[in-house]
């Protein structure tokens, strides 16, 4: 098995992990969490969602948050945002952000209840996104939602997933990253998605975005490895859940992919040790421990 010599790791536990999250983080801890995920070696760090605050209340502080990110921002770090329209770009913009991610879903049902529109009114919306996006030299992300399953409609067809994802990557995405936002995927349902959109877009141009709800996220990454991609989301600690997906856990936890890779042989540019002692504070600022079953057995055996 030939396996990529590095993987790209986008770590998304600042958005993705804390949008979910009732209890109010101050501005400063996100800030804090940033700073020492740069310090783990991640390279991309999605730090905020530009939304409507009356959706995702978690991310009403982005503007103050990104100002003081890009402030201080490490060289060689991206910090992508999510934009769901002009308005959300103008804030981004505003707040000297130069990379974002615009997200849609590959079922209709999960599009109504996330962005409150259909996935073809949310194709109309981008191209002017993303015009003015460039225009102001910010690259653009996308992201399908519910690749392997959707929590109002249940199945979703590899096919459906494959004319989303092109659609995002012919109106000029650099990537599309395919989202298992439930956390019901398995190796063999991994598969068949990745053939059907490896059909309409080259592997390079791909990532996979798990969540660990059923325990799975490891096993499929592992799959989407060995069928070539090479680009992965992951979240520190385990954090996250999707406001508008009741009962998906978190992302898969960074710690337990870079273990996976560690395993592997594959590089990645982060330092596990490190990672670990950001996902404990993390986890201690929330009041619960860390999801990630490797930050447990390290932290646990660092007791003993
Ligand atoms: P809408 O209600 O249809 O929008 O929401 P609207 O244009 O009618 O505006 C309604 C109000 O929102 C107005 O304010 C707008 O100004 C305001 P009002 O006049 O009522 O005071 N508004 C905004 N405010 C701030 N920033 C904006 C913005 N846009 C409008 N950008 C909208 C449509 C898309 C805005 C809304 O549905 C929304 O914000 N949805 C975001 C939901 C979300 O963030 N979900 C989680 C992220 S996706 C995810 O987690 C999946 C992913 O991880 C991959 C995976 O796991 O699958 C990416
Ligand atoms: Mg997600």
């Amino acid at each position: 098995m030939t396996y990529p010599s590095f993987v790209n790791l986008v770590e998304v536990g600042p958005r993705d992990g804390l949008q979910n999250e009732k209890q109010n983080i101050p501005t400063a801890t996100k800030l804090e969490l940033i700073r020492r995920l740069e310090a783990s070696g991640l390279q991309h760090i999605e730090a905020a969602a530009f939304v409507s605050p009356k959706w995702v209340p978690q991310m009403a502080d982005h503007s103050e948050l990104m100002h003081e990110v890009m402030r201080s921002k490490k060289p060689g770090v991206s910090y992508p945002v999510l934009v769901p329209n002009l308005k959300g770009l103008e804030a981004a913009l505003a707040a000297g952000v130069e990379e974002i991610a615009i997200f849609t879903a590959a079922s209709e049902a999960f599009a109504q209840k996330n962005i409150n529109c259909s996935i073809a009114e949310s194709l109309e919306r981008f191209p002017p996104v993303i015009a003015a996006a460039k225009a102001a030299g910010v690259k653009v992300r996308g992201y399908v939602s519910c690749v392997l399953g959707c929590p109002y409609q249940g199945a979703v067809a590899p096919l459906a997933v494959a004319e989303v994802a092109h659609a995002l990557y012919d109106m000029g995405c650099y990537e599309v990253s395919l989202g298992d936002t439930i956390g019901v995927g398995t190796p063999a349902s991994t598969l068949a998605m990745l053939e059907a959109v490896a059909k309409r877009i080259p592997l390079k141009f791909l990532a996979g975005h798990f969540h660990d709800t059923y325990g799975m996220a490891i096993a499929n990454i592992h799959t989407a490895l060995e069928f070539g991609i090479s680009t992965f989301d992951s979240s520190v600690a385990g954090l996250g859940g999707c406001p508008y997906a009741a009962g998906a856990t978190g992302n898969v936890a960074t710690e337990d992919v870079v273990y996976l890779l560690n395993g592997l042989g594959i590089e990645c540019g982060v330092n596990l040790d490190s990672l670990v002692e950001t996902a404990a504070w993390i986890s201690a600022e929330l009041g619960r421990p860390p999801a990630a079953r490797v930050s447990r057995a390290m932290l646990a055996k660092s007791c003993t």
